[in-house]
């Protein structure tokens, strides 16, 4: 553990483009676009730690396919956060768990100064005619996606104030639409789903007012609803305006007040039902769809919000830890009698799932979630295998390689795919033996690996990242 904490939240020594990294099996002829991912490029700034896996500064990676041959690149997101940051060899703007170091004197004009970050690390996105690093703050980032060099920032909408947001927006590829779900803090906030077309175009599509806004990571959408499920991890607003203590510790899980499914119609933005439900705590919503009258949610849930603080640097470099388990359950929510009912589709660990939603996004075809996860014999530490979960065989497969440590699989479809699972599933995987890390590729029905493309320095473990086929 100490290794991979030493390799995975630390800090990346260089800045590389690598024209032809070495490949080991074989990477299939054809992917020929790109693979490029999100997440923190250093926890450390001068002599300063960052104290979150969520916190740290963007970094941008990018495997470009082809022929079988493999390049790679990554660079820091050249942000205000990070400039400031190499300029003074200090953290100078507040993290998802960091704020910059105040003393006694700063601290009552630090309050009302506060510097949010612009370092968006979580995801990457191509809609509105740009690539853009997503972030939860609201402003995001676009970036050249051949050289990933840093472009400026582009923001959902000026007119409509905002404060926060999600890094999972849901596309609608057949209305080339993107939904997106933000959040206005005030005395009374406002929950605000949001169309956005190709033009870049953004109107409000609904907003639903609540005196305690929760912690929301991610939202789901049918072909005629938008969903929020709200779980009781919530907010006082005014705390978060005082920045009395870093964002996310500003929140308190309150179990009484149960989740709640807000559920929106997509055309007029009314609320059509409010249903209530136990509590439980997600940051992935995963694929989402109406059958039989019912609107059937999977949600990667958890108990409640105590893996947040699983993420803490601290406890992640004790190699007792035991992350809670998120795991793969169906919600069905009855509009009708305005029910909810759930059962739990699978019992391994679930974390960062993906499935193929650019074939299957809304349709309850789909039978295949990929997710990181954690190996029933080897529970201590920290995410440390891949698995396919077949949901009507209720069959597992995993991928585990001892002291290897993998992160979000991404599916890609081949293109004439004869199955749901015809393709292959990437991801990064830290070696914590070879001190490097490698591209993975393993073919998508079977989990085994069909090759990797090695890089000598070790990459950290970062967030999201996505497969354009285009670049
Ligand atoms: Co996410």
């Amino acid at each position: 553990m100490s290794d991979l904490y030493n390799l995975g939240f630390g800090k990346t020594e260089n800045e590389l483009y690598l024209q032809d990294i070495a490949v080991e099996g074989k990477i299939p002829d054809w992917l020929t676009g790109s693979f490029i991912r999100n997440g923190p490029g250093t926890f450390f700034i001068g002599q300063q730690q960052y104290r979150h896996w969520f916190d740290g500064l963007a970094m941008l990676h990018k495997f470009a396919f082809s022929e079988g041959s493999v390049s790679y690149a990554n660079k820091f997101l050249r942000t205000k956060a990070y400039n400031e940051a190499m300029d003074t060899g200090k953290i100078s703007y507040s993290e998802f768990a960091t704020d910059p170091c105040r003393s006694m004197f700063g601290k009552v004009t630090a309050a009302f100064n506060q510097k949010i970050t612009d370092s968006a690390k979580v995801n990457v996105g191509q809609f509105a005619q740009k690539y853009l690093a997503l972030g939860e703050t609201a402003m995001q980032v676009e970036f050249d996606p051949h050289t990933l060099d840093t472009l400026g920032y582009y923001q959902y909408e000026t007119k409509y104030k905002q404060h926060v947001t999600t890094v999972h927006p849901i596309l609608d590829s057949r209305h080339d639409e993107v939904y997106q779900h933000v959040i206005r803090f005030g005395r009374i906030s406002h929950y605000c789903l949001k169309r956005i077309k190709s033009n870049g175009k953004s109107e409000v599509v609904g907003e639903i007012p609540v005196t305690y806004p929760a912690y929301l990571h991610s939202f789901g959408m049918t072909p005629r609803y938008l969903i929020i499920a709200e779980f009781p991890f919530k907010v006082y607003p005014l705390k978060l305006l005082f920045q009395v203590k870093p964002f996310i510790e500003n929140y308190k899980w309150k179990p009484k007040d149960g989740t709640r499914f807000y559920v929106m119609d997509r055309q007029t933005g009314n609320v059509v039902g409010r249903l209530e439900t136990d509590p439980f705590f997600a940051f992935h919503h995963i694929n989402a769809f109406e059958k039989n009258n019912e609107i059937i949610m999977d949600i990667d849930a958890y108990d409640n919000a105590d893996i947040i603080s699983s993420f803490y640097l601290n406890r992640l470099k004790d190699s007792d830890l035991e992350l809670p388990f998120g795991t793969l359950r169906r919600y069905r929510l009855n509009l009708r009698n305005q029910s909810v009912k759930w059962e739990q589709l699978s019992d391994e660990c679930l974390e960062m799932p993906r499935y193929d939603n650019r074939h299957y996004h809304m349709d309850s075809s789909y039978n295949f979630v990929y997710g990181l996860s954690v190996n029933k014999s080897h529970i201590r530490g920290f995410y440390n295998q891949l698995v396919k979960i077949d949901i009507t065989r209720q069959h597992t497969k995993t991928w585990y390689t001892a002291n290897h440590y993998p992160s979000e699989p991404v599916f890609v479809p081949a293109p004439d795919a004869k199955s749901e699972d015809d393709g292959v599933v990437l991801t990064i995987v830290l070696d914590t033996e070879n001190e490097s890390s490698y591209l993975l590729v393993l073919d998508g029905q079977t989990f085994t690996e069909m090759g990797r493309a090695v890089v000598k320095q070790p990459i950290l473990i970062g967030y999201h990242g996505q497969y354009f086929p285009e670049l």
